[in-house]
C-alpha cells in the first residue's frame, strides 16, 4: 500500500495543480478569476491537455476508454464494475456510501435553493419543486432522486449499473411520495438519443467515474433546452483533496473500498467551468462542501479546494 501511495504523490508533484485548486474562493471571486482565465486560450488547452495526458497512462485502460471515445460513450468498464460490486449497500448509511449520505442533507439544500431561485419557486413550501421535471444522471441507489421526489419534483433517475436501478426501485416503493420515480438503466447519451428533455438535469459525483468528461457534459447540455438548470458535484484535482478524499477517506478512515478514486480523473472548478461553457451551459453558482471532523456533519462553504457543486443554466446557443 505504501508504495502505490508514494507512486500516487510522486504523480502529483511533477504534475501541474492549478493555483485555484487549494485555496478557498468566495463564488464571485472564483467565477471572476475563471472569466479572465478563459481569455487565454493557451492556458486552457494546457489545462484540458494535461487532463487528458494525465488520465491514460494510469487508468490502465486506455484501449477501452479509446474505443469508447469513438462511440462517444461515456461508459467506463473499470468504473462501473467498482459500483456494481457494491451495490447491495447503497441504503445502508454506515457502509460504503456512508460519505453520501452524510453529505446528502447539504447538498440537497444547494439543490433546493439554487433549483427555487432559478424557477422562481418558494423554497418555503413543503413541496417547492412541483413542476419541474428533472433528470438524476448516474443515480445509483436513489440517495438523491428521494428527496428531490419528496419536494414535489418530477424524477427520472438513471444509472448505467442495473443492480444500482434494481434497488433504486424497490427502495422507493416503500414510501408512495418516491414510488412515482421513473427509474431506468441507460445512460446520458442514450437519452440524447431517444430525444428526452427535461427542466433540470443534475450529476452528482458521476462526472469523475465517466470516460470522457467533455463528452458526457455535452449530453447532459442536449438534454436540456434553453432557461433548463445543470447541476454537477465532483471533486477538485488539487493536493488537499488527494490527502482527504483519497489518502484519509479509502486508506486511513475505510470509508470508501480502496480505489474508488483516481486523482487524475478529479477536475478543477475552473476546469468544470470551461468544459460547462463550451457546451453552452452558464455557471452561475459554486460552492463546497465542508466536512467538521468533530461533529462529523458537511456544510456548504466558499472553498472549492475538495468537494464542490455547481449549479449552471443553459444558454442560447
Ligand atoms: C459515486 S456514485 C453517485 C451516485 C449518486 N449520483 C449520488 O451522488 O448519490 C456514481 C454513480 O454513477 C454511475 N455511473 C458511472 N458512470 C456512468 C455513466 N456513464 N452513465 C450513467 N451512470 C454512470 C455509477 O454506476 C454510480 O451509481
Amino acid at each position: 500500500m505504501a508504495s502505490k501511495l508514494v507512486a500516487h504523490l510522486r504523480a502529483i508533484s511533477s504534475t501541474h495543480v492549478s493555483k485555484f485548486s487549494a485555496k478557498p474562493y468566495h463564488t464571485l471571486q472564483l467565477l471572476n478569476a475563471i472569466t479572465s482565465q478563459s481569455q487565454s486560450p493557451n492556458l486552457y488547452c494546457f489545462r484540458l491537455i494535461s487532463t487528458t495526458t494525465l488520465r491514460s497512462p494510469s487508468s490502465g485502460d486506455s484501449t477501452q476508454t479509446q474505443s469508447q471515445s469513438q462511440t462517444k460513450s461515456s461508459l467506463k468498464d473499470i468504473e462501473l464494475a467498482k459500483f456494481s460490486a457494491i451495490a447491495d449497500t447503497w441504503w445502508d448509511s454506515e457502509g460504503p456510501f456512508k460519505p453520501l449520505h452524510a453529505m446528502n442533507p447539504t447538498r440537497v439544500a444547494f439543490i433546493r435553493s439554487t433549483l427555487c431561485r432559478h424557477f422562481r419557486k418558494d423554497p418555503l413550501l413543503p413541496r417547492p419543486l412541483e413542476g419541474i421535471h428533472v433528470l438524476d444522471v448516474g443515480c445509483g441507489g436513489g440517495i438523491l432522486s428521494e428527496p428531490l421526489a419528496r419536494m414535489g419534483a418530477t424524477v427520472t433517475g438513471v444509472d448505467a449499473v442495473e443492480k444500482n436501478i434494481n434497488i433504486a426501485r424497490i427502495h422507493a416503493d416503500l414510501d408512495s411520495a418516491t414510488s412515482r420515480i421513473e427509474y431506468c438503466c441507460t445512460t446520458a447519451e442514450k437519452l440524447v438519443e431517444e430525444q428526452r428533455k427535461f427542466d433540470a438535469v443534475i450529476a452528482l459525483e458521476v462526472i469523475e467515474h465517466v470516460a470522457d468528461p467533455a463528452e458526457f457534459c455535452k449530453s447532459l447540455s442536449a438534454l436540456t433546452d434553453p432557461g433548463a438548470a445543470v447541476l454537477i458535484s465532483t471533486i477538485n484535482r488539487s493536493v488537499r483533496a488527494y490527502a482527504t478524499a483519497i489518502v484519509a477517506a479509502e486508506y486511513i478512515l475505510n470509508w470508501l473500498p480502496k480505489g474508488t478514486h483516481q486523482w487524475s480523473s478529479f477536475l478543477t472548478p475552473e476546469e468544470l467551468v470551461l468544459i460547462l461553457r463550451r457546451v453552452s451551459i452558464d455557471v452561475r453558482e459554486m460552492a463546497g462542501f465542508f466536512y467538521n471532523p468533530l461533529t462529523g456533519r458537511w456544510s456548504l462553504s466558499d472553498d472549492v479546494g475538495v468537494n464542490f457543486i455547481a449549479f449552471g443554466a443553459k444558454i442560447a446557443q
